[in-house]
């Protein structure tokens, strides 16, 4: 997969070369590309805002720049192939586990993230005509920029790229995975030593019953679910999980 950044913090996107994503980096899964928009400015100054039209605060950012950054890009890749433009944003869609498995599928990303009261809005407009364009938002609250969102999409998304995690096996029970374990919250693991500070674990988790254990599993996750987000049990379909339970 190839994604490029446009920022005006590059160095922003430097944890990209930390850990998981900076293996499949240097293993060359993952072609990530940063860019500075000042780069697409020609003025002394290097301006990226200005002020926003009917008033109001803050400034917003231009569209020339972020149209010739954009159109070099897509001039950098394969002829005819248009990437998918994901646009960080609090006034986007939340983003979930399903997106990420979605761009996951997609071979090259562009991110936009936006400083300031975000980016002229004919930008998404002129590109949504030509591109696959999704505006995303990563939670209900607002950031200073968009790039911490890009970083925590670019995570979401690596880690579900082939041959990126060590063990094919680690996102089959991510708390929101698809499959029998679908909407819980993943319940608590232990390790060693099997006791700390006068804690046992529990023994369930001893007994070498995989039955027992995946019983259990589930119903430390269907609790855990319950208290902290009855919203997702309100989503459950009830015929799954009692097929799930039937099955052990
Ligand atoms: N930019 C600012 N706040 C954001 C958020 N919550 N999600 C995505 N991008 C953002």
């Amino acid at each position: 997969m190839r994604i490029d950044v446009v920022t005006i913090f590059p160095e922003y996107l430097e944890p990209l070369n930390v850990s998981l994503v900076g293996k499949a980096r240097a293993r060359g899964q993952l072609d990530v590309r940063v860019h500075d928009l000042r780069q697409w400015t020609h003025d002394r100054h290097h301006t990226v805002d200005d002020t926003p039209y009917g008033g109001g605060p803050g400034m917003v950012m231009k569209p020339e720049p972020w149209g010739e950054a954009l159109d070099a890009i897509e001039a950098s890749g394969p002829q005819g192939t248009a990437p998918v433009m994901v646009v960080p944003t609090p006034s986007g869609r939340p983003f979930t586990q399903r997106l990420a498995v979605e761009l996951s599928a997609k071979p090259w990303l562009v991110f936009t993230p936006a400083r300031y009261e975000g980016i002229d809005r004919r930008v998404v407009d002129a590109y949504a005509e030509r591109w696959e364009v999704h505006e995303v938002s990563i939670g209900d609250y607002v950031l200073a920029g968009g790039e911490a969102a890009v970083l925590v999409i670019t995570e979401a998304v690596a880690r579900l790229l082939p041959g990126v995690l060590g063990n094919a096996e680690s996102h089959r029970d991510d708390s929101f995975a698809p499959g029998a374990m679908a909407d819980l919250l993943e319940g608590p693991v232990y390790t060693k030593p099997p006791v700390w500070r006068d804690r046992d674990i529990p023994e369930v988790l001893l007994s070498g019953h995989h039955g027992k254990i995946a019983r259990w599993r589930r119903d430390q996750a269907f609790r855990r679910t319950s208290a902290l987000r009855p919203d997702l049990i309100e989503r459950c379909d009830p015929a799954a999980l009692d097929k799930h339970d039937r099955a052990l």
